[in-house]
């Protein structure tokens, strides 16, 4: 098998940890939390917590898309460490076209989260900090960027699937791939 040992450099490789985690989060907590009881449907008297939890992950959002940007931007600034010659040429094309996926993916949930809190009656909030309101409230503009980011996050699911079971693939078969992207070798 032929290994040229070349890696990520190591702020990839932390960037690369720190945003997958924060999405896995990301991900379990949306799900979860659009099934919260409104205060509407709850008995009188009674507070709903669906607030707290949809104002973390919009501030957790807001936040991952700052390191998701220093990412990209540096990504783009150099090309990937080159795959072993034994990887087959067409795994290679694949795995880039499933990269090209997740950044766009990475890109585009926060924006549609944006939007659709954007054009939703309550304000975007930063931890704490209301943003300044750039849209009046539209409920149709809201609804439609409600259903892409729901589209999308299953989308990234799917995505990750591929992703996650190609590292799995890799790690079984032994063909040390995955320590190009491990924090430590
Ligand atoms: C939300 C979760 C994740 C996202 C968004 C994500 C995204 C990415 C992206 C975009 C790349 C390409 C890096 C580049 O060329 O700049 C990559 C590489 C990689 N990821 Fe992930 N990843 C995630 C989770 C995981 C997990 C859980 C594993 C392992 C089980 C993993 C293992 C790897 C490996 C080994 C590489 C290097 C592939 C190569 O050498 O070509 N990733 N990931
Ligand atoms: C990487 C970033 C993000 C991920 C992975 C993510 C993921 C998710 C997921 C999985 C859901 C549940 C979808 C459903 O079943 O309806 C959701 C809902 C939601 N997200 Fe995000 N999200 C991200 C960023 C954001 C941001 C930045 C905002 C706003 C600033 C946001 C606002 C919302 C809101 C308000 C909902 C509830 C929608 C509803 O009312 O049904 N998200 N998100």
């Amino acid at each position: 098998m032929s290994m040229n040992g070349a890696r990520y450099n190591q702020g990839q490789i932390i960037l690369h940890w720190l945003i997958a985690a924060m999405i896995f989060f990301m991900l379990g907590l949306g799900l979860w939390m659009v099934g919260l009881p409104r205060e509407s449907e709850l008995p009188p008297g009674q507070e709903s917590v669906r607030a707290f939890w949809f104002l973390l992950h919009k501030s957790i959002g807001i936040t991952i898309a700052a390191f998701i940007i220093l990412r990209v931007v540096w990504r783009l600034s150099y090309t990937a460490p080159p795959l072993p010659e034994s990887i087959p040429g067409w795994q290679q094309r694949l795995s880039g076209r499933v990269h090209f996926l997740l950044y766009a993916l990475m890109i585009a949930m926060p924006i549609t989260g944006y939007l659709q809190s954007m054009y939703s009656k309550y304000d975007t909030k930063l931890w704490g900090v209301p943003l300044p309101r750039l849209a009046e409230a539209d409920a149709v503009a809201r609804e439609t960027f409600t259903d892409i980011h729901q589209a999308l996050a299953f989308l990234f699911i799917a995505t990750l699937v591929l992703h996650v079971g190609a590292a799995i693939k890799h790690r079984l078969k032994g063909t040390e791939v995955t320590s190009r992207m491990s924090l430590w070798k």
